[in-house]
């Protein structure tokens, strides 16, 4: 059965989300398309929410979001519980955030980023495992961190 992936956008996002979801469905993934289905102005939380709420709750393994910057987006994402939520510009950055930070939603800077770079920063989350080791307690902390506040 196909990965079920959901991605979610505001409307800085909007068109990359659109060639995105053309690109994951082609990698042959069940895309989930959370909105937004324009590029009238919309609120980021309205969208990072849901698509987090997903991931927290463990329905995804993980997710894709995209604004301008990447930042409202992951500022909401990682207010859930179990989500790391790692805003990335660069294929290193992406591949890194799997390898230490065990990133299960990638944030995209919509603004900052050509749709070529994009789908292979994605591809490089894709394709790149938790490191574990050393990185396993470092994220674990991150989780006792939230609890104990
Ligand atoms: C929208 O103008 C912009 O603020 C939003 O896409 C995002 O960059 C917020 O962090």
């Amino acid at each position: 059965m196909a990965e079920r992936i959901p991605i979610a956008s505001d409307h800085a996002g909007f068109a990359l989300k659109e060639s995105l979801k053309a690109r994951l469905t082609a990698l042959g993934f069940e895309v989930q398309d959370l909105g937004t289905s324009s590029e009238a102005s919309t609120d980021y939380p309205d969208y990072a929410h849901p698509l987090a709420e997903e991931v927290s709750t463990g329905e995804v393994m993980r997710g894709v979001l995209i604004c301008g910057t990447g930042l409202g987006m992951s500022y909401a994402a990682n207010r859930h519980a179990h989500v790391r939520a790692a805003v990335a510009w660069n294929p290193e950055v992406a591949a890194l955030a799997r390898q230490h930070n065990n990133a299960n939603v990638l944030v995209l800077p919509a603004r900052f980023v050509t749709p070529v770079e994009a789908e292979a920063i994605l591809q490089a989350w894709l394709d790149t495992p938790f490191d574990g080791g050393r990185h396993e307690r470092r994220v674990e902390k991150i989780e006792l961190e939230g609890d104990s506040q």
